[in-house]
């Protein structure tokens, strides 16, 4: 058992050999935003590359008429927008011939035996083994009964005893810690923890996996990622766009803390500060994130009002290209959704004490951008100092995350010339120019490794209630605080006016990005 565990794990990536196991591939919401921007796509570009066997077939599930031609017409639309790749006809005709839909209502249990029997029919047909993953691109309100509904047909149990039954979840999971816990014990009432995969799309990103990489791997920087060395973290996630047109009604319910801080940035924390695993098995991997967020104490409303900020975009000088928050489609006139979040945490473990993390993340910034920067402390024995230097940077590594996939490094050098004159440099790795080939789409990654039954690069239980219970402290922090702790920005600002206000140091600041 050990030794089919140590199969999985960060180690694997997207090597060659990688293919995914006979299977079905169950879609519900199969007609939605998720399922046609990524899900559809993802599972083309895997089938180009050969990572999907001839054993392996979709089923679409929704509540529309639709039948298998309609289904493969509108998913082959969806591949045809969105898709890496550009769609080559034979390609796809063989792939689609193994993409099936099947109506399902989630009220009527007939459906459901009716869908138990479709599987069972492709499972043999297509000898996908007796093995399913229900992937369900659906509002969380849905997944437990639809937990609930495929196990009253024994769909939570493998059809064959070398099968798997998995069930494949999206964020939002939950909006509080209790409604997180709730939706666990739902699912938990007819899945195992380990038949749960809750996707972070963010740790599909090379750039993401490639975190543990460069801290574990490369002994130059792992022994510097510590209070002694390290002075702040900036993680900042940026948007230039708004509610595009259609996301209002669901960011009414979630915010910038909810939306991004709970999930992707905290991930990204985690990654940046937990101790080195045991091995890169799932479970360590996990496991060491999990501890690390426990390890962020709560804040009390006193220390949310001085160590977070939150605002809200206003209208720009175009007001049809750039409504205020307010304006947008299904967004309350007086809402007080945070359209930016940022926060200063502090990590409560030998390694970190100290040492200040800042997140911010914002809808309408000036760019799109997601990284991470780390500054060390100033060299401590003021020796240019003493020697008339008037020029001295910081060293700071910054990890590009996307849309750019770089890393560098800023470091002082001697300007050339009589006087010691110090001037700070760059040092830049960049993925695209180091590697021919561009990165997959994380999606690709993420279904894959469901697919094969690895959850490394999942959100376990543990992880989520630890991220939980430090987004609910700032959010009761908000709740009590009034009205004027919500600013406002302009459309291509860098949040409201006090963003650096966190930084409790009217020399501190964000750095550029
Ligand atoms: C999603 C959020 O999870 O992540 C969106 O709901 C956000 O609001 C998106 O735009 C950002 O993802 P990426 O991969 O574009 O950085």
């Amino acid at each position: 058992m050990a030794d089919e565990a140590l199969k999985f794990g960060l180690d694997s990536g997207l090597a060659d050999e990688i293919v995914a196991p006979a299977g079905q591939f169950v879609l519900f919401g199969c007609s939605g935003d998720l399922a046609r921007r990524k899900i559809a796509p993802a599972l083309y570009n895997l089938h180009v590359e050969g990572r999907l066997p001839e054993t392996f077939v979709v089923v679409g599930v929704g509540r529309r008429a639709w039948d298998d031609a309609l289904f493969r017409k509108e998913m082959r639309q969806a591949i045809e927008t969105h898709s890496r790749r550009d769609l080559d006809e034979a390609t796809w005709r063989a792939f689609a011939s193994r993409w099936f839909y099947q109506q399902t209502i989630l009220d009527e249990p007939a459906s459901f035996q009716a869908l138990a029997a479709r599987l069972t029919r492709l499972d043999e047909a297509f000898g996908t083994g007796g093995s399913r993953a229900f992937y369900l691109a659906m509002a969380p309100a849905y997944f437990g009964p639809i937990a609930d509904a495929l196990a009253a047909c024994g769909l939570h149990r493998p059809a064959r005893e070398s099968g798997f039954s998995r069930l494949i979840v999206e964020k939002p999971f939950g909006r509080d810690l209790a409604s997180a816990q709730k939706l666990n014990r739902a699912l938990w009432a007819n899945f195992d923890e380990e038949q749960i995969f809750r996707i972070d799309h963010y740790l599909g990103k090379e750039t993401v996996q490639n975190l543990l990489v460069f801290r574990f791997a490369n002994s130059l920087f792992e022994p510097h990622f510590s209070a002694e060395w390290v002075d702040n973290v900036q993680i900042t996630a940026a948007e230039p766009f708004g509610m595009e047109g259609r996301r209002g009604a669901y960011y009414e319910q979630a915010g910038a803390l909810r939306d991004m801080v709970q999930n992707h940035m905290l991930q990204l924390l985690a990654l940046i500060a937990m101790e080195r695993p045991d091995c890169l098995r799932c479970d360590a991997v996990r496991a060491a994130k999990a501890k690390v967020l426990r390890a962020i104490s709560p804040m009390t409303p006193a220390l949310v009002s001085q160590r977070t900020v939150r605002g809200q975009y206003r209208e720009g000088s175009d007001r049809e290209a750039s409504p205020a928050y307010r304006q947008e489609w299904g967004v309350g006139l007086d809402s007080t959704i945070e359209t930016y979040a940022a926060c200063q945490l502090f990590i409560d473990n030998p390694r970190w004490q100290g040492v200040p993390f800042y997140l911010r993340t914002g809808k309408r910034l000036p760019t799109k951008t997601t990284q991470i920067q780390i500054t060390f402390k100033r060299e401590a024995s003021s020796l240019f100092h003493a020697a008339g230097c008037d020029m001295r940077g910081e060293n700071r590594l910054i990890l590009q995350i996307s849309p750019k996939e770089d890393i560098s490094l800023r470091f002082d050098v001697k300007i050339p010339g009589a006087a010691m004159m110090l001037r700070p440099v760059r040092m830049d790795f960049n993925y695209a120019t180091a590697f021919a080939s561009g990165s997959p789409e994380g999606y690709e990654h993420l279904l894959l490794d469901a697919m094969r039954g690895d959850s490394t690069l999942f959100i376990h239980a543990d992880e989520l209630e630890a991220a939980w219970s430090i987004v609910d402290s700032i959010q009761r922090g908000w709740q009590q605080a009034d009205e004027t702790s919500l600013g406002f920005y302009g459309p291509g600002e860098w949040g409201p006016a006090d963003a650096d206000r966190i930084f409790g140091d009217p020399y501190k600041h964000w750095n550029p990005v």
